[in-house]
């Protein structure tokens, strides 16, 4: 079973210049530090036992395509639904999927969860390769989340050829490896976790995965800039990338897929940590509303929508006399320059002098909200901070702010309005062409086309 021995080259990441060796300096570019190892084309090895993968295809034929087979690709199903969602309904035979985090987020809790529940809907074997921790430590972990089943299989090995060899004689459902920074190539000279060694065994990875039509769930962690390769230099090679976020403290994690190619990217899933691991929000709103005060100043329900489903949450803002210096502006779970542009146009187009004002604002429960239809919750809790108004209880608001003022109109509004129904809203201020109040179905809908005029419907004159 002698492999012949691969060759590395270091190759540059700006200018592709090629040598043999390790050097800090490209001569082809003169940039520092762009050299990469990478793995040379093998030769398949011809009759040899270990009949390779690569090149071992045989030649494709273009065919015509209208008689291509639309039959839909036969997935996997999770039976973990908030993960299942987020992968587009199911996990594809010989995919690579690649979950990113911050380390302790809860990434290797999920997965382990993830392959008992596989297992346990009689997926097949699942292969739980921790490079990171040994089998009696995920052995505790798995007593800890109350998970075991006959067929869930763990092995703590760091070589990823050997990982390969077991993998093969296993022949599982699902191949499990965390994190993709601590495993290595032999082969290679760079260290575990370098831009090179994580890409080639991304590499291998994939090769493996694809001709055995065996899902592969890759692990890894969100570094800081620094010697650690991130998953940022892996996005492009798999076929679909999930990232956990949330803030360690807070209770909530959200799955959020960035590249999917079998499904759409814009769904999240949403857990939260538990001592007995990650457990699923199936109703998110509720979640992220409960404990909230209905009569505090600062406060602003947004009625945002991730992927198909709406989600309520809410926003905080706090505003404070700047002591001394330049005015602080601060922003948890969302974008600081996007508050700095509400801010902006609340003091230029509404006249509410902020200039100086330290302004802190935060999303409840640790969602991050990119959507711009979040904007006028944000920018009512920022004005309700300011004059000391509560919102009026049962208000809930939703529409984009345009620099000069404007509430811009969003999508899927009905949607939005029947979530805020549903979790017993009474009221909601959205953007509209045309102004006006109606009611339906027990629910006030006042339309604005500015934000002066949600201002006045919110908080009252002013
Ligand atoms: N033995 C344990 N007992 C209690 N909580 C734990 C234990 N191990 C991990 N946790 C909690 O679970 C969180 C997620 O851990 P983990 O799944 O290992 O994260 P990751 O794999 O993303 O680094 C940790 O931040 C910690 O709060
Ligand atoms: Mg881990
Ligand atoms: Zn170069």
């Amino acid at each position: 079973m002698a492999r012949a021995k691969t060759t590395t080259r270091w190759v540059c990441q700006q200018c592709s210049y090629t040598s043999p060796a390790y050097l800090g300096r490209c001569p082809g570019c003169e940039s520092w530090h762009t050299m990469v190892e990478t793995v040379e084309e093998r030769r398949p090895a011809t009759g040899s036992s270990s009949a390779t993968v690569r090149g071992g295809r045989p030649q494709q034929h273009a065919q015509r395509l209208d008689s291509v087979g639309s039959a839909a690709i036969d997935r996997i199903p999770v039976p973990i639904s908030e993960l299942d969602r987020v992968l587009g309904g199911g996990l594809v035979p010989g995919s690579l999927v690649l979950v990113g985090g911050d380390p302790g987020i809860g990434k290797s809790t999920l997965v382990l969860q993830t392959a008992a529940a596989l297992a346990e809907a009689g997926a097949g074997p699942v292969l739980y390769v921790s490079a990171e921790e040994s089998a009696q430590q995920i052995r505790l972990r798995a007593d800890r989340l109350g998970v075991s089943h006959p067929d869930l299989w763990v092995l703590s090995e760091t070589d990823l050829d050997r990982v390969l060899r077991e993998a093969d004689e296993r022949q599982p459902g699902l191949l499990i490896v965390d994190s993709i920074q601590t495993v290595y190539l032999e082969d290679m000279s760079s260290a575990a976790g370098s831009v090179s060694q994580v890409r080639e065994c991304t590499a291998r990875l994939m090769q493996w995965a694809k001709p055995r039509g065996i899902p592969v769930l890759i692990i890894g962690h969100v570094t800081k800039e620094g010697t650690i390769a991130g998953p940022r230099v892996l996005e492009h090679m798999v076929d679909a990338v999930l990232y956990l976020e949330g803030e360690r403290h807070q209770q909530y994690r959200i799955l959020r897929g960035v590249k999917n190619r079998f499904g759409s990217t814009d769904e999240v899933g949403v857990f939260e940590m538990a001592d007995v691991g990650m457990r699923e929000v199936t109703n998110p709103s509720e979640a992220f509303l409960e404990g909230r005060a209905a009569q505090a100043t600062g406060s602003a329900v947004a009625i945002t929508i991730e992927g198909t489903r709406p989600i309520l949450v809410e926003m905080q803002a706090l505003t404070t006399a700047t002591a001394f210096g330049l005015p602080r502006r601060s922003a948890n779970g969302l974008d600081t320059n996007r508050l700095q542009l509400l801010v902006a146009v609340l003091q230029k187009r509404v006249g509410i002098s902020l200039g100086g004002q330290d302004i802190y604002a935060n999303v409840v429960g640790g969602l991050r909200v990119v959507e711009p239809a979040a904007d006028l919750a944000v920018a009512l809790a920022v004005a309700s901070s300011y004059r000391d108004v509560a919102i009026a209880p049962g208000t809930a608001v939703v529409g984009e702010i345009g620099l000069s003022g404007e509430l811009r109109s969003v999508s899927q509004l009905d949607r939005r309005i029947n979530e805020a129904r549903r979790l017993g809203f009474t009221t909601v201020i959205a953007s509209g062409a045309e102004s006006g109040t109606r009611t339906t179905d027990g629910i006030r809908i006042i339309r604005t086309s500015t934000l002066s005029a949600a201002l006045d419907a919110a908080l009252g004159e002013g």
